[in-house]
């Protein structure tokens, strides 16, 4: 594990973005496993900006998503398919043909699923994973107790999950979708890179839970210890009790 501090949002923005674009320019082809959240915004930002400098080219890049809300569709503004959209890819040049999420509007979840897998297996597996976490140690919607040898599933939200995102949905909880599809930890630990970043006061307890607590499915993002090459990228706040 190799934690990275960053001064502040900004600065934990411009070392994940680097760290992404090395890979992109390593390996033009490569696949990003790529997350939503309020955390990453700030690392799409500063990769649109390279983008738009010449310094990025994501042209033959493939991307998978980790999750998507069951039950919405793609042009519901708060489906993570319209996120992806409007924080990244709409800035840059990523073929449309190459962009992956899970579809929430297929309610066969077996189906879907499975689906889901395949596409990650047949691109060849993910170069290098981009991830969140939540307050409760969820990477995708992995929440706690979210067996490690799973791939995509289908899950229930916990109520902690679904307040933190409520923000999304006009603060009505009762627009917050109370299902969604996830990536499992099998297939995130599969990555060949993972890369999880996190600012925030807020997230200071959690950071110290996952990556100096014990290795347990109640604290999910807690397996990332036993990746062989896992970036942590977080802020002075978010990293001040480690
Ligand atoms: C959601 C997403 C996660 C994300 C988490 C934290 O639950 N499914 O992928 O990591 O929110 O979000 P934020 O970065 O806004 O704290």
């Amino acid at each position: 594990m190799k934690i990275i501090r960053a001064k502040d949002y900004k600065d934990m923005s411009r070392k994940a973005a680097n760290i992404i674009s090395a890979q992109v320019i390593m390996k033009p082809n490569c696949v990003l496993g790529l997350a939503t959240g309020g955390t990453p915004v700030g690392t799409y930002q500063q990769l649109i900006d390279w983008y738009n400098k010449g310094d990025v080219d994501f042209s033959e890049v493939t991307t998978v998503n980790l999750d998507e809300y069951r039950g919405l569709p793609r042009e519901n503004p708060q489906s993570y398919w319209s996120f992806m959209h409007d924080n990244f890819f709409d800035h840059v040049n990523i073929d449309p043909a190459r962009i992956n999420l899970p579809d929430g509007t297929n309610l066969d979840a077996a189906a879907e699923c499975k689906r889901y897998d395949e596409v990650i297996h047949n691109v060849g597996g993910i170069d290098l994973q981009l991830l969140g976490i939540g307050h409760d140690g969820h990477i995708g919607f992995n929440e706690p107790g979210a067996a490690f040898e799973l791939g995509t599933h289908c899950v229930d939200l916990t109520q902690e999950t679904i307040e933190a995102n409520k923000r999304f949905f006009d603060g009505n909880v009762d627009l917050v979708p109370k299902q969604a599809y996830t990536m499992g930890i099998k297939t995130i630990m599969q990555a060949r890179k993972v890369l999880l970043v996190a600012n925030g006061a807020g997230k200071a307890e959690i950071i110290k839970k996952a990556f100096f607590g014990p290795v347990t499915p109640e604290v999910p993002a807690s397996i990332l210890q036993m990746h062989p090459d896992f970036t942590l990228v977080g802020d002075a706040e978010a990293l001040s009790l480690i």
